[in-house]
């Protein structure tokens, strides 16, 4: 198999080979919805008088190109339930495969002959036993072939893990090995972004918080914004503001930790944002951080009558915001005169307890920049340019002279998370709106909470200690409930 291939890619053209009765179609349909299935059998009984309808081949193979065609042109995950044993068709998928640029997987069912030749015995309509004894002769050369062909992997099953259940091969990987709780500095966070309409807002709080300190969040983080972005909902949705709202947190949580992820800079004077955190910091016991950035929505401040300067303006409002909040938060109350800040003196009661973390959004440069000299941590995108952006940040500190284990490289995921396959590709289909299914699929890599945690385990090894996750569509308890193993994924 190829080094950097996943053991299962997804999307991904996957071919089945092996002979009647090795449990090619059960291995298939224990792991693939019936939709990605392209079975030669059930076209047969599509188009003749049932699976076994020999005369309908001809039309079953015809529907079975054009379905496998239709699918990979759309790069969607696509399982050739066939013998597997003809060379031209074999060829013509894995072409089909690499036009569309979607990895090409055969899986061989190695099952002894003994075994198949029973099943195909206890069956309603057996292979008579001189086909079965061909198709069984002709496995050795088929297995060489498909090395020769180039597939992109050929992973061989063996009989015994065919009934292999999917709660067992989706087992999360070794969660909470380490026993450490969950923390700012190792765990992943929820980031809550969207708000129910017309229920009881406390409670509804409550009981999500509840759930996130039960499956083993490191905490909360509520997005700062004074309008429903559109990215996320619409613009008469519920959004509540952020620090009143994680004071009733604090109330009503004893281990999470609570911040935003970002207040912009520009919604509020750093002074009172450091008031804000110092409180929380004392209501909740040391369990506030603030996520802060330089805004970006030039509507919702219109809307608040509030001032939208410059993108450079705004940088340099950021690092003053920084210099205030971390100068008012220092013991004592002596005067601060820092690079961009001075001021007369530094009384903010009640103090905060222990440190107030101070994570950066956003991954322009001197963003970045900022991040490393003033702040404790940076937060980018969870995707390959974010990847990049962490690695420049972690230089950023390093050339500060700051020790990396004092800063967290943080990103921020919207996971599609869904039950099982079925339901996440049901949520694909209810959320995508008009990006193409595949690309919405893969954008948020939907999949289950266990694979969801197996991915945001690889983050480690970019230097990434926290993820803040915001599940697409975050109804409620159930769903962070059903989120599981993805909330301990990083400790
Ligand atoms: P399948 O119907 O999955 O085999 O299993 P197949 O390879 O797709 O066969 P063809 O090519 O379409 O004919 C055959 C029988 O073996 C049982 C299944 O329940 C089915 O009755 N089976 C399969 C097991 O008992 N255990 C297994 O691990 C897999
Ligand atoms: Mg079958």
């Amino acid at each position: 198999m190829s080094a950097d291939l996943p053991a299962r890619p997804d999307p991904a053209l996957v071919i089945l080979v092996g002979a009647s009765g090795s449990g090619k179609s059960t291995w298939a349909q224990r792991r693939y919805r019936a939709a990605e299935i392209v079975s030669s059998d059930a076209l047969r009984s599509v188009v003749g008088s049932g699976e076994h309808d020999l005369d309908a081949s001809a039309e079953a193979f015809a529907l079975l190109e054009q379905i496998v065609a239709a699918r990979l042109r759309r790069r969607l995950t696509t399982v050739v339930d066939t013998l597997g044993s003809d060379v031209p068709r074999r060829r013509g998928w894995l072409a089909a495969a690499r036009a569309a640029g979607v990895p090409a997987v055969a899986v061989v069912l190695d099952t002894p002959a003994a075994v198949c030749r029973a099943r195909n015995a206890a069956r309603d309509r057996p292979v008579p036993a001189r086909v079965l004894a061909g198709q069984l002769a002709a496995q050795a050369a088929t297995r060489s072939q498909l090395d020769e062909e180039g597939w992109d992997a050929v992973v061989e099953v063996a009989a015994d893990v065919v009934f292999e259940t999917e709660a067992a091969t989706a087992a999360p990987p070794a969660a909470r090995t380490s026993g450490a709780e969950p923390s700012l500095r190792h765990g992943v966070v929820l980031q809550i972004s969207r708000f129910p309409v017309e229920v009881d807002l406390l409670a509804w709080l409550r009981e999500v918080a509840g759930a996130a300190e039960e499956v083993g969040f490191a905490g909360i983080a509520l997005m700062d914004h004074l309008i429903q972005i559109p990215q996320v909902g619409r613009a008469w949705d519920p959004m509540p503001e952020p620090w009143v709202t994680l004071g009733a947190l604090a109330a009503s949580t004893t281990r999470l930790q609570l911040g935003t992820l970002v207040s912009p800079v520009t919604f509020r004077r750093a002074g009172i944002t450091a008031k804000a955190a110092a409180t929380l910091s004392a209501l909740s016991g040391g369990r506030a951080f603030v996520g802060i950035g330089a805004g970006w929505w030039a509507r919702e401040h219109a809307a608040y009558g509030l001032e939208f300067p410059s993108a450079a303006a705004r940088l340099d409002g950021l690092e003053r915001a920084i210099e205030t909040m971390k100068a008012l938060w220092a013991p004592g109350t002596k005067p601060y005169a820092g690079q961009h800040v001075s001021l007369p003196e530094t009384t903010c009661y009640p103090r905060p307890v222990g440190e107030v973390p101070v994570i950066v959004g956003g991954g322009g440069a001197r963003t970045l920049r900022i991040a490393a000299r003033l702040g404790d941590g940076c937060n980018v995108p969870a995707d390959d340019a974010g990847l990049d952006k962490v690695a420049a940040y972690l230089d950023l500190v390093r050339e500060a002279g700051r020790r990396l284990e004092d800063v967290h490289a943080t990103v921020l995921d919207l996971p599609l998370v869904g039950r099982d396959r079925d339901d996440a590709w049901r949520r694909v289909e209810a959320l995508r709106g008009r990006t193409t299914a595949a690309t919405f699929a893969a954008r948020h890599h939907a999949g289950t909470a266990a694979e969801h945690a197996e991915r945001l385990g690889g983050l480690a090894r970019h230097g990434i200690s926290t993820v803040f996750v915001s599940p697409l569509d975050l109804a409620g308890a159930a769903d962070v409930h059903a989120l599981g193993p993805l909330a301990t994924a990083l400790i």
